[in-house]
């Protein structure tokens, strides 16, 4: 079985953006740090990141699938600024019908006002905000509970 964790729009540039914000952290280190969670529950990871909706979509889609074929327990989504303007990110999830956490690195409620509201979050099973990149290792263990997944 597997888990996507799912990165949007310059998360490519972790490590080195606003790392007041976003820590030293490069996305390299955060698919490691996923893997070896997801590895003690016998896990494997689909680990993503786009800079264009569109392929995003295409992600929840395939990973809604997946989840109906048994295959996968579902996403873990850093949907980056699209959390704060994507209909079709919102609608993409309710249609693939796919358990999705929702992840920011930053307390975006301690942000900007345009960062207070997130399109994601009503369609999410659970959030994890504000945690820093241990948020995404939080959301594969969350995905693992839902399932009963007991460490290995
Ligand atoms: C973010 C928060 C968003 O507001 C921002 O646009 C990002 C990253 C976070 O992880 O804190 O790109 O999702």
């Amino acid at each position: 079985k597997k888990i996507m964790v799912l990165n949007g729009p310059n998360l490519n540039l972790l490590g080195t953006r606003e790392p007041a914000q976003y820590g030293y952290e490069t996305l390299a280190d955060v698919e490691v740090m996923c893997r070896s969670m997801a590895a003690q529950y016998g896990l494997e990871v689909d680990f993503r990141q786009s800079n264009h909706e569109g392929d995003l979509i295409d992600a929840i889609h395939q990973s809604g699938k997946e989840v109906a074929a048994g295959e996968s327990l579902g996403v873990v989504f850093n949907p980056g600024a699209y959390t704060h303007t994507s209909i079709a990110l919102h609608d993409a999830i309710k249609g693939a019908d796919v358990p999705v956490i929702e992840v920011h690195i930053s307390n975006v409620h301690a942000r900007e006002a345009f960062r207070h509201h997130s399109y994601i979050s009503p369609v999410a099973s659970g959030i994890l905000v504000g945690l820093g990149v241990q948020g995404y290792v939080l959301g594969i263990q969350a995905l693992a509970h839902k399932r009963g997944l007991a460490k290995l």
